[in-house]
């Protein structure tokens, strides 16, 4: 009785000892990883979403992404045009060039390219998006979808389906097979012809995807992209004699610092018209800025007039892009609202916040902006002030082009530990 006890005893305080050993490891072994990441704990300070690398099994899920919202045009068993959203779709084979498109039975559509050995695939740019939900929303048993939704159906070129005029991009399909899966049957059709509105084709005559800006189906929601990322091939290039990795780019969830980090200068525009809304949401992005005091001592020049655009362009050598840029905010201090002589050094620091909003604000609804220095310069101040016609209480501190981005510019990585100083 009591030799057990003793035992007992004893394997308790194993157990015990064991425990504190592991436990103090473990602490040990998560300072020692956190010491030699501080680089990451400092980003993770900054971005509490962001964990790097970490995955959790999320199960057998459709997380296939990007999927393409098309809409599939094909013409039932009386010839009457219908169509229908597909994301279930895609490039399967390239001799013949093929794209499968994945249909269940419920749906008007299957019947339709199963009779009519056709189908087109209208691929929408985010524009559309709303056609693209109504033809995923109703079907072609209850509804006439061209005549609900306004669109006009036009008959296909080389195969029996319409395809939607209003849509940039169509691709027409043969049927050559399909494969019953399931919940789904995999319809293949054979290319035979693609078609594409003169205005989303580069110079080559090839379709720009962020011309397209293709809309994108990703689950609950639909997005648009086509931001110019890289080259194919770019990997394949050599830096000093070493492969070239593209520089890891980092993703935020968190959607003030997603704006912050992919804010860019953009220098190159599309001829595509900024509207007053936009630039208004601009003003007022800058005007939340803080000032000193809250004097707010700024006044905001808006400028889109394609002829002072253009002269602003002539005279202002940093500021050449103005000629595509659809317009142009002035940032102007204003020495009647900048206080007393000590108050007035802030009015850089104020007016400079504004700036700094409204590129934020710019790169937030999709336009692009670009500073331009024109305060301390007196030749370029000279420049703003005689195009403008300001007052002699407006003082210049940039000239901000505004317009839809090319893509050509991209965000910097300026992230340099180095220049931080912990204390
Ligand atoms: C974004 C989106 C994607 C869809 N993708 C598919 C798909 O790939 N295959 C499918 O059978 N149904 C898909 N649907 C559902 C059909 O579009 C929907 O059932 C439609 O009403 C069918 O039209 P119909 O009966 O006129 O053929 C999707 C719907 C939406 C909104």
């Amino acid at each position: 009785m009591q030799k057990s006890k003793f035992l007992n005893i004893v394997l308790a305080t194993a157990v015990l000892v064991l425990a504190i050993l592991l436990a103090t490891k473990k602490v040990t072994t998560v300072m020692k990883s956190s010491k030699n990441t501080t680089e990451s704990v400092a980003f993770n300070l900054l971005d509490s979403a962001y964990i790097p690398f970490k995955k959790r099994s999320l199960g057998v899920k459709a997380e296939l992404h990007p999927k393409p919202a098309a809409v599939i045009g094909t013409y039932d068993k009386d010839g009457r045009p219908n169509i229908m959203t597909a994301a279930w779709i895609g490039i399967c084979n390239s001799n013949p060039l093929s794209i499968a498109v994945s249909m269940r039975p419920a749906t008007y559509s299957y019947a339709s390219v199963t009779a009519s050995g056709a189908f087109t695939v209208n691929i929408p740019s985010a524009d559309l998006a709303r056609y693209v939900d109504y033809a995923g929303r109703f079907s072609g048993k209850d509804v006439d979808k061209f005549k609900e939704t306004g669109l006009t159906p036009q008959r296909a070129e080389f195969v029996n389906a319409p395809f939607i005029k209003e849509f940039p991009l169509v691709i027409e399909c043969e049927l050559t097979g399909y494969h019953d899966l399931g919940s789904h049957r995999q319809f293949i059709g054979k290319v035979i012809d693609v078609k594409a509105d003169e205005d989303i084709l580069n110079a080559e005559g090839r379709v720009d995807v962020s011309l397209l800006n293709p809309l994108i189906y990703g689950g609950r929601n639909y997005y648009e992209t086509g931001a110019f990322v890289a080259e194919v091939g770019e990997s394949l290039q050599e830096i000093d004699g070493k492969p070239f990795v593209p520089v890891q780019r980092r993703t935020y969830k968190n959607e003030t610092l997603k704006v912050i980090h992919n804010r860019k200068s953009v220098r190159h525009f599309t001829d595509q018209a900024v509207t007053k809304e936009q630039l208004e949401l601009l003003l007022q992005a800058g005007m939340a800025a803080p000032t000193a005091v809250n004097r707010q001592p700024w006044a905001f020049y808006v400028v889109t007039r394609r002829e002072t655009l253009d002269t602003l362009a002539l005279q202002l050598p940093y500021a050449k892009m103005l000629a595509q840029a659809q317009a142009a905010i002035v940032v102007c201090g204003d020495m009647e609202k900048a206080g007393n002589m000590k108050d007035k050094g802030y009015w850089v620091q104020d007016c400079a916040a504004a700036t700094q909003n409204i590129l934020l604000a710019a790169e937030s609804i999709g336009l692009g902006a670009v500073w331009t220095a024109v305060f301390p310069y007196d030749d370029r101040s000279a420049s703003v002030i005689n195009t403008l016609k300001l007052p002699a209480h407006h003082v210049p501190l940039n000239v901000i082009p505004i317009g839809y981005p090319t893509g050509e510019d991209l965000p910097k990585d300026k992230w340099k530990p180095e220049n931080v100083i912990w204390q």
